[in-house]
């Protein structure tokens, strides 16, 4: 992703949408949000993951998160291709699709915010979009970025999981281990000190003894409230 690094204010953007036009940091307001793209409409991987997206999208928002689409193709397409993700999805035919697809047909953002993949490639030889996700927080920072390549499908429940850890861990000095889920135990950072560590998480540490002697694998229950 060139150019574009965790902690960057994300582009605050213009482009047309199946919401309209919008601008990135107006439309976003106070939440968080994942922008994503997809190779193409009217393919099979891709019309399974916004399905997916669409399933989910009441968790998004419960979570506070708008989610964005994105891929070359043009507004009109992205209207007719709806109508069958929501047929797949076995979702009311006159109900409205529950998220902006952004139609970046002239490729100013794809190529802007490097989201190509250079093995797909349309009729005329043109890289498609890879199948790329940028979370952004409410500061519109960039807070996370993932890029998968056109063969391989996203799993947006991870995508989900992903949230409930950046979200706990803007507010709270902790990081979450491998597959993590909300509700598990939590670790205590590097930076943290074993003296401080234990006055800021009262519901206590435990520490796993390690064949170096070293005490870096702290654990600590998941503080439920904001801690500052
Ligand atoms: C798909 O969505 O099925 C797809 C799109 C582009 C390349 C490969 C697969």
């Amino acid at each position: 992703m060139p150019g574009m690094l965790l902690g960057d204010i994300f582009p605050n953007f213009e482009a047309d949408s199946t919401f309209g036009r919008m601008k990135l940091h107006d439309y976003l307001g106070d939440s968080w949000g994942v922008l994503f793209s997809h190779p193409r409409d009217f393919t099979p991987v891709c019309t399974t993951e916004l399905g997916r997206a669409a399933q989910l999208s009441p968790e998004f928002s419960k979570r506070n998160v708008k989610l964005i689409g994105l891929s070359v193709d043009r507004l009109e397409e992205h209207h007719s291709w709806s109508k069958d993700i929501m047929a797949y999805n076995n979702m009311e035919p006159g109900s409205e699709f529950p998220f902006p697809i952004i139609a970046d047909d002239r490729r100013e953002l794809v190529e802007t915010l490097g989201m190509l993949d250079p093995e797909e490639k349309d009729q005329s030889g043109m890289p498609l979009s890879a199948r790329c996700v940028f979370v952004i927080g409410p500061d519109k920072k960039l807070k996370l970025s993932i890029l998968y390549p056109a063969t391989t499908g996203r799993n947006f429940d991870e995508i989900l999981r992903v949230i409930d850890s950046l979200q706990l861990t803007a507010h709270n000095r902790v990081a979450t281990p491998v597959d993590w889920r909300p509700g598990n135990s939590v670790m205590v950072p590097p930076s943290i000190p074993e003296t401080e560590a234990s006055t800021l998480f009262p519901a206590g540490v435990y520490t796993k003894d390690l064949p170096s002697g070293k005490k870096y694998l702290r654990y600590t229950p998941q503080p439920s409230a904001h801690q500052q």
